[in-house]
């Protein structure tokens, strides 16, 4: 107890100190929820409890680099305005002292539930247990230590149990790495939440390792969302350190599934967490960032901060595919609307924007922001490409993403170093960090079509 109070005290006072100097960054986010001070990655925790949404995320207040992670918490009524809270959880005990690593919420007998992963290394040696905390308010949570040790046939990478009901059921899905090294989701079952029995393994195939896996239904099928570890580059798939995506399955005897279809074309996409909403909605939030790629070269690590969470999205089946769209109540955040117009324009705009260009008539076309990312659409070949510099060298890479059918919308995002794209209502989305000039407004519009430009409220 004495630990949690220091360690809260501590990561309190960390944010006051560097307060004035994170939010003194031209290149801090208005509308996403970004890293206090420190750093932070994954979302957690996500769901909606009492009508009140309630993120929780990986975070480490003390530096700008991953380590023992506290879970931070926010909450909001209406997914446009987050209130801040008190931190969730602290690594504070001998079962998660090296980080209260990832997990998810559940609403349980009035009480809402979190189940994480508490990380150990003991002279470098990793030990793994998936434990739960309770709150009776969803702002105090009390730890009820380790209710899962790890199974034989798996390494201590097994974390990130996300946890679901049923018909009356409770299950988990946990990421895993087995013996022989090779990434896993495993499957647990209880009737209580308290009692797991495990069930073995739901899915493996590809990769070393399987982080924050995700099962839900959607339209009727089963997806399994995971982060798996280890995928060459193809073409152009997998070209990120590591991967984000889903398969769509079905339970026969067993779960069989279907190919693996990345979720995100971007740069910068990682670990996403779904819930579902009192409307039905599917709705996800992802950690712009990917472990070991690139953090050294992040400019705001000199403003005490690093990283930022995706816009929540919600997801729909159509064809077979996941499209991810920006939830309808972003729509809130417009403030002025600044160019409405058709055909091409040279202009200045807002670092935070939104920008929807549709009724596209011409066979190519880009958009190009701050002079620092484009935006290439091909109509013939059924692509649309982004390039942007890279962080170390400042050579362009790219991203492309490949369209069904016609282009129709264009849609982004754009908030000072962050930049979201969903093409044709969400087909195809690159989620990417965007380290343009602070002071460059510029935007390049060469397409025929009907642009729409809102400049975007502040929000934090
Ligand atoms: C994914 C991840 C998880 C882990 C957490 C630690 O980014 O590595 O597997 O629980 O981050 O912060």
């Amino acid at each position: 107890m004495y630990k949690d109070q220091e360690l809260r005290q501590q990561a309190r006072d960390a944010v006051e100190k560097k307060k004035a100097i994170v939010s003194s960054d031209p290149y801090r986010p208005i509308y996403h929820i970004a890293a206090p001070t420190g750093l932070i990655n994954d979302p957690n925790g996500w769901v909606q409890w009492n009508g009140v949404y309630h993120l929780f995320y990986q975070w480490m207040p003390f530096k700008t680099d991953h380590g023992a992670k506290f879970w931070g918490h926010v909450s909001s009524q209406n997914l446009v305005d987050w209130q801040e809270e008190e931190i969730a959880l602290t690594p504070s005990d001998w079962f998660d002292k090296d980080g209260c690593y990832s997990g998810s919420a559940i609403e349980h007998n009035g009480q809402l539930k979190l189940f994480y992963t508490g990380n150990v290394k003991n002279d470098g040696v990793r030990e793994t247990y998936q434990c739960l905390a309770v709150s009776n308010d969803g702002i105090h949570f009390e730890k009820k230590g380790v209710q899962i040790e790890l199974p034989e046939g798996f390494t201590a990478h097994f974390r990130d149990p996300k946890v679901w009901e049923q018909d009356g059921e409770y299950y988990m899905v946990i990421g895993a790495q087995t013996d022989k090294e090779e990434g896993a989701v495993v499957l647990y079952q209880s009737e209580d939440l308290s009692d797991w029995q495990f069930q073995g393994i739901l899915a493996e195939g590809f990769g070393y390792m399987w982080e924050c896996p995700d099962f839900f239904s959607l339209d009727g099928y089963d997806i399994l969302l995971f982060s798996p570890q280890g995928l060459d580059a193809n073409g152009i798939d997998y070209r990120n350190t590591y991967q984000s995506g889903y398969v769509i399955g079905s339970w026969q005897e067993s779960f069989t599934f279907g190919e693996f279809h990345e979720l995100d074309r971007g740069f910068e996409f990682y670990a996403p967490q779904t819930t579902i909403d009192d409307q039905g909605r599917r709705l996800l939030f992802g950690w712009m960032g990917v472990p070991d790629q690139e953090e050294e070269h992040h400019p705001t690590k000199n403003y005490s901060w690093m990283h930022q969470l995706t816009i929540p999205r919600e997801l729909v089946l159509e064809n077979g595919k996941i499209y991810q769209q920006p939830v309808a109540e972003l729509m809130e955040l417009r403030d002025e609307l600044i160019v409405n117009q058709v055909g091409s324009v040279h202009t200045d705009i807002p670092k935070a924007s939104e920008l929807v260009l549709n009724e596209i008539t011409s066979e190519k076309g880009y958009i190009k922001l701050f002079d620092y990312a484009t935006i290439e659409f091909d109509q013939h070949k059924q692509t649309i490409r982004l390039t942007r510099p890279a962080f170390d060298d400042g050579e362009l890479e790219e991203r492309v993403g490949i369209m069904e059918g016609e282009l129709t919308e264009i849609r982004l995002f754009i908030d000072h170093s962050s930049l979201e794209i969903f093409i044709n209502g969400g087909e195809v989305v690159f989620t990417s960090r965007m380290f343009s000039d602070v002071s460059n407004r510029t935007l390049e519009v060469e397409a025929e079509g009907k642009l729409s430009i809102w400049s975007l409220k502040q929000k934090f």
